[in-house]
């Protein structure tokens, strides 16, 4: 059995790109493997300054992950800052990794175009994210497409750990899923709560209606084709077998089409596909205690892990000097 492990911001209600990209591959892995998934709220504090919120996208995030499926009894699942082994374990593999590495993070440089500020906590965020990884011995990490440079940057410090220290640390695989084109938000940019362009998976039928109703579209009229390169046909693909893309590919590329009806029919299709999960987020919204319990046998279970981690990696790099 391998240790599947990955790590969710708590970007307030999940979106479908978070579900897509990484949720629902987790909840999947739950079945056959030793899933390890958690809620990142120290990444979190790169971007989120007001602490109500965090509070509250952090347990949130939490319950619909639950509502989605995770099963606490199969998995070990909990907020990364009931663990703060990690935070340690950041500054030990701090020192294995140049500057240079971190330099030249492009999801770094894009936050920093985008005008977010820089803190030095934005800067490390690698870091943080390999010490998550290599403190629970992943062994195969799920991610979407724009992670693929944190995951090389987290073997390359693996690799770097071991050869200086000796072996401690499993050097994680990444697993990328490359059916799932790079998930488009409304203006057709990955999407990301930081682009402010996401389709929440929960939340008022009206205003869920109206986020799908805003997707940019070009202006081709009833009589032309459509573009499957607009965002309307990467989301609808999401939730279509392969059969069922290459009709709606066919449907596109005839004339006939207008993009606001199609808008409709992925908002139907979407609506359908979250009915079960959205009765069962409504339990747990009620049953908060439930929730913490259950994420407190997480940390405890994953404390463990880290424990046994930090302790051999505290060793090899000499800090147990009483011998
Ligand atoms: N950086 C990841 C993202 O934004 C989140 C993350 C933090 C993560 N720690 C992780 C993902 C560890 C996988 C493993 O999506």
């Amino acid at each position: 059995m391998k240790r599947v492990l990955s790590g969710i911001q708590p970007s307030g209600s999940l979106h479908l790109g978070n579900y897509f990209g990484m949720m629902s591959r987790m909840i999947n892995y739950q079945e056959k493997n030793d899933l390890f998934c958690f809620i990142v709220n120290y990444h979190a504090l790169t971007t989120i300054k007001e602490k109500e919120l965090l509070k509250e996208n952090t347990l949130q995030a939490a319950i619909d992950f639950f509502s989605l499926g995770l099963d606490p009894e199969k998995s070990t699942f909990w907020i990364q800052s009931d663990v703060p082994q990690v935070c340690e374990s950041t500054w030990l593999l701090s020192n294995v990794i140049n500057v240079g590495l971190l330099d030249r993070a492009t999801s770094y440089k894009d936050k920093l175009s985008k005008g977010i500020s820089a803190n030095v906590g934005l800067y490390s965020y690698p870091i943080l994210m390999a010490s998550d990884i290599l403190l629970f011995g992943g062994e195969i990490v799920p991610v979407g497409k724009d992670q693929k440079q944190h995951m090389e940057m987290t073997r390359d410090i693996a690799e770097r750990f071991n050869q200086t220290y000796g072996k401690v640390f499993i050097v994680p695989e990444p697993d990328i899923d490359k059916k799932t084109h790079l998930i488009p938000g409304l203006d057709g940019q990955k999407m990301s709560k930081s682009y402010n362009n996401t389709i929440p998976i929960f939340g008022p039928e009206k205003a869920l209606r109206k986020r799908f109703m805003s997707i940019v579209t070009d202006s081709a009229d009833i009589d032309e084709p459509k573009s499957v390169e607009s965002p309307i046909f990467h989301l609808y693909s999401l939730f279509l077998s392969e059969k069922d893309q290459l009709e709606l590919k066919e449907r596109f590329i005839k004339p006939g089409l207008r993009y606001g009806d199609l808008k409709n029919e992925l908002y139907e299709c979407f609506w359908e596909y979250f009915k079960p999960y959205r009765e069962k987020r409504d339990y747990l919204m009620n049953h908060k205690d439930y929730v913490i319990k259950c994420l407190e046998g997480g940390a405890n279970k994953a404390s463990s892990v880290a424990n046994e981690y930090l302790s051999n990696a505290r060793s090899a790099m000499g800090l147990n000097y009483k011998g």
